[in-house]
């Protein structure tokens, strides 16, 4: 076992908005599970991706730092996993660009989440939202990655990476591993509070639709309370309810508890009383992360220490792999 080689995991979350307890709950919680004695692990804040949507400058650059003090509030230690910045390292960019040559129109465009932000972004169909998923290939296939821990939204970018990376394979010979990605069956997909037939998402204009890692304990409990539900009182979990469903989920994810034992502690209870304890769950799940996240933020020579050493780590790894590609290509090297 000693020479076996470790498994390379890579996941990136976008400093595009205040994160949510979906993406705590469907990903970065899920990071600190792989142990980097085992694993060689990569956390990219994916600034790249941020700006096929328009970004404050200002705002862009201070949700990189905050990006990067929650993945350490979280529990990743910047000296055994890789966390760092995307466009600190150029080859993402170059690996995409030669990527994007081997994806097709027709794919892209099948792709859901190119759908739903054209519709969300009207005025702003840019190239870079439709070649957005190569990029994402490209982030992925640069380090070897076996495994990907993502939420559910992202499940369809990465069949799509399998497919590059196959096809690209096929053509050169064995040039990338095929990742696989890891989707947690409980909070892989958790739901807006304000309308839960949709995902709960960083951009949602309605406040109370979103609970945020970073919100108070009050301003949680009471998003909890505004949660929308139905008229019926039984806390179970059911397709007609999925307010409730929802509720149960994020209450499974923090207590571990499964739907019977949830159903039989709310038996006799209301809504209310659901509610209000998985306020103060998620509350006193997240105290802790902000408390450290806090001390991280407040010193930004040495989140920049980290962005440096880090980049450098991830840019060494990543090189290997540009120039295999370039040399398979057919590019020169001088
Ligand atoms: P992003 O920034 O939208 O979200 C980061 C992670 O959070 C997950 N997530 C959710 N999980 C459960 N319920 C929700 N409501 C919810 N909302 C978001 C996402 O699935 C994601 O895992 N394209 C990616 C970023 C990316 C990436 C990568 C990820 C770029 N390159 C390479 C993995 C590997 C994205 O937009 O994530």
């Amino acid at each position: 076992m000693e020479n076996e080689k470790k498994k390379n995991v890579f996941s990136g979350i976008q400093p595009s908005g205040n994160l949510t307890v979906g993406n705590y709950f469907g990903a970065l919680r899920n990071f600190s599970r792989y142990s980097p004695d085992e694993y060689t692990c990569l956390y990219c804040v994916v600034d790249q991706h941020a700006i096929t949507v328009r970004q404050d400058p200002a705002e862009l650059r201070r949700r990189t730092y905050e990006v990067l003090s929650l993945y350490m509030a979280c529990g990743l230690d910047p000296e055994q996993n890789i966390l760092y910045v995307q466009s600190h390292v150029p080859a993402h960019a170059q690996l995409a660009w030669v990527l994007d040559c081997y994806t097709m129109f027709g794919e892209l465009s099948r792709m859901t989440q190119f759908k739903d932000k054209s519709q969300k972004n009207a005025d702003n169909i840019n190239a870079g939202l439709f070649t957005y998923p190569v990029l994402m290939a490209a982030d992925i296939l640069l380090y070897q990655t076996d495994l990907v821990p993502i939420g559910d939204d992202q499940k369809q970018h990465l069949e799509l990476t399998r497919d590059i990376a196959n096809r690209f394979n096929t053509v050169y010979g064995p040039t990338f591993t095929v990742p696989e990605p890891v989707i947690r069956r409980t909070g892989a997909r958790i739901q807006s509070l304000a309308e839960p037939e949709k995902k709960m998402s960083k951009s949602d204009p309605n406040e109370n639709a979103v609970v945020r890692i970073l919100d108070d304990k009050d301003t949680i409990i009471r998003k909890f309370k505004r949660a929308v539900t139905d008229s019926d009182t039984v806390v179970r979990r059911a397709d007609d309810k999925p307010g409730i469903s929802n509720l149960m989920t994020i209450y499974s994810c923090v207590t571990g508890k499964g739907d019977g034992e949830i159903e039989a502690e709310f038996a006799g209870k209301g809504y209310g009383d659901f509610k209000l304890a998985v306020g103060e769950a998620v509350a006193a799940e997240l105290a802790p992360i902000q408390e450290r996240y806090k001390q991280y933020l407040s010193d930004k020579a040495y989140l920049e220490m980290i962005m440096k050493q880090n980049s450098e780590k991830a840019a060494y790894l990543a090189r290997k792999t540009l120039s295999k590609v370039y040399r398979k290509v057919g590019f020169t090297s001088v």
